[in-house]
């Protein structure tokens, strides 16, 4: 009985993975969290602040600014099998009031940041036999937008940086992009401030509906882990059929 327990123990930590989601503290990140949590695994959760995440034994937060310092590596593991860069923004302006200080801004917090996070980590994710890396763009650069010239110009950066990446990197380390459309997030808080606005902008997709975190989260921890191991390069949309379908 007692060697049947120390093996089942033995087993789950062998299956235990180490993954660091920069901007885990809400939205998009926080839902990858808790289904990594949920599947046992231990998450390093590295954003400014706490935001909605909760204490758990299996989550260590570590408080930083991915634009303005060098990242606290020392807080993390030697190994990591997986990193999603969660930070973005969402400025949707008409493209004669586009200072070109947006598109730094948010060329900076979407493509910048996660260079710098990668570069910091490549070492920790190379020794793992396999690890994932986890990037979003946005259903905007496969599908023209009216106003949003900055955050469109800023992730189809993202994605060249995604398929450039999972060339170099393989085959140790995957590279794979979500490009979700309107999900119900704090990002997106201005756009969903109420029912009637959610329930107006739902009605404008195929699906009938703006997406939730979990919706993103289901996808993200398939490419994080394992059963995605034949897969790398690519741009995924999750947008309730909006980059398409006709409505
Ligand atoms: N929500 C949408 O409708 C939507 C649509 C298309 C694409 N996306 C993309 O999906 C991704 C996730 O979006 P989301 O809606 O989940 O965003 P969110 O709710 O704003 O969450 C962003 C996370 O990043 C952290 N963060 C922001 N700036 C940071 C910084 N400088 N240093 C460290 N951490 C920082 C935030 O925590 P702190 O504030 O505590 O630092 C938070 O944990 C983004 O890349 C976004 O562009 C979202």
């Amino acid at each position: 009985m007692l060697e049947c327990y120390f093996l089942t123990n033995l087993i789950l930590a062998h299956m235990q993975k180490n993954y660091l989601i920069i901007g885990g503290s809400t939205g998009i990140g926080l839902a990858i969290v808790k289904r990594l949590v949920e599947q046992g695994h231990n998450v390093f959760v590295l954003s400014r602040t706490k935001g909605q995440l909760e204490d758990h034994p299996l989550i260590t937060h570590v408080a930083a600014d991915v634009l303005q310092e060098s990242l606290p590596v020392d807080h993390l593991p030697d190994t990591l099998h997986g990193l999603a860069y969660c930070p973005g923004s969402i400025v949707l302006k008409p493209f004669r009031a586009l200072k070109t200080t947006q598109f730094l801004e948010d060329f900076e917090i979407n493509l910048l940041g996660a260079v710098k996070a990668i570069q910091a980590v490549l070492k920790k994710l190379q020794q793992a036999d396999q690890s994932s890396i986890l990037l979003f763009s946005t259903v905007a650069v496969g599908k023209g937008m009216p106003f949003h010239a900055s955050i469109a110009a800023a992730k189809g950066a993202v994605e060249g940086l995604t398929r450039s990446l999972a060339a170099e990197l393989a085959p140790g380390i995957r590279v794979n992009c979500i490009a979700p459309s309107l999900t119900d997030t704090p990002l997106a808080g201005k756009l969903l401030s109420s029912a009637e606005k959610k329930e107006a902008a739902g009605a404008r997709f195929p699906l009938k509906r703006v997406g939730e975190p979990q919706d993103v989260a289901n996808l993200a921890t398939y490419l994080l882990g394992e059963e995605s191991s034949w897969m790398s390069g690519q741009v995924i949309g999750l947008d309730g059929g909006q980059s398409t379908l006709a409505s």
